[in-house]
């Protein structure tokens, strides 16, 4: 090959390459003039993780204009992935992390709703967070003690309670769904807990965080070790006492 010929064939494909990028940054400039769609997504997207990483908080509903976005996600594979990314941390961690007391008094503490049990199959009939939640129907809905286990955290529950630790679900549901509470759990395969804390009339009024909190105190008190929390809501990590980590499930559909 002459050096020209291959002169020209390097300048004509060099000439192709800025033509189709040229071409796709037009695209892209086309692309935003014209679809919401992009500039929508990447709003929720970034609403989203600024629900997950706690700078957006207390919300009531999720805005009207990212329903879709988060219905998408609380039902998709990436859903999925980062919870069992989460949950995989956990058992890295509790490879190496602790030197287990063995005095029965090595704690782990997890939520219930969406955390162990889903109420994914609640709100994709009440609006994935875009209503305010109900908490008639919601606690009608938990009554039926239909809500289907999340298998990574069930898979982990059995492995963290095989290891000899002392398994406490802490969860806002109210004391008058503890049978139903009960019976849902046993029939999607969680068992061999110790403790089920729910919030009794006199926790009714109190902050989630606050009475979330004040259990893991009365924990402290009798003796046990936290070593770690697996919770969906942030309300259930802060406040004293701190447990030794804690590892947060993704939920962009309510905030308590
Ligand atoms: C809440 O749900 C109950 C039971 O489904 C229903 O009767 C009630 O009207 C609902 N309340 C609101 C404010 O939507």
């Amino acid at each position: 090959m002459g050096k020209l010929t291959g002169f020209l064939i390097f300048s004509s494909l060099f000439t192709g390459l800025v033509v189709a990028a040229d071409w796709n940054i037009l695209k892209n400039q086309k692309n935003k003039n014209n679809g919401v769609g992009d500039g929508l997504k990447k709003y929720c997207e970034s609403w989203r993780i600024n629900v997950e990483v706690n700078n957006i908080r207390g919300f009531d509903v999720v805005p009207q204009e990212c329903v879709q976005y988060i219905q998408k996600y609380m039902t998709s594979s990436q859903y999925k992935a980062d919870s069992e990314k989460a949950l995989e941390e956990v058992t890295f961690y509790l490879s190496s992390c602790c030197t287990l007391e063995g005095d029965g008094k090595d704690a782990w503490i997890f939520d219930v709703d969406d955390t162990l049990l889903s109420t994914i199959p609640y709100f994709k009939k009440h609006g994935f967070g875009g209503e305010k939640i109900n908490a008639t129907s919601l606690e009608a809905w938990m009554r039926e003690s239909k809500a289907p286990a999340l298998e990574h955290t069930l898979k982990l529950f059995h492995e963290i309670k095989n290891r000899g630790l002392k398994i406490f679900l802490i969860s806002s549901r109210r004391e008058n769904l503890r049978s139903s509470s009960v019976d849902n759990l046993i029939k999607v395969g969680y068992h061999g807990w110790t403790g089920l804390v729910l919030r009794g009339l006199e926790d009714e009024f109190m902050e989630v965080q606050k009475y979330k909190s004040e259990a893991r105190h009365r924990l402290v008190d009798e003796g046990y070790l936290i070593w770690g929390i697996i919770g969906d809501q942030w309300s259930s990590f802060e406040g004293l006492p701190v447990a030794k980590r804690t590892f947060k499930l993704p939920n962009s559909m309510y905030y308590n």
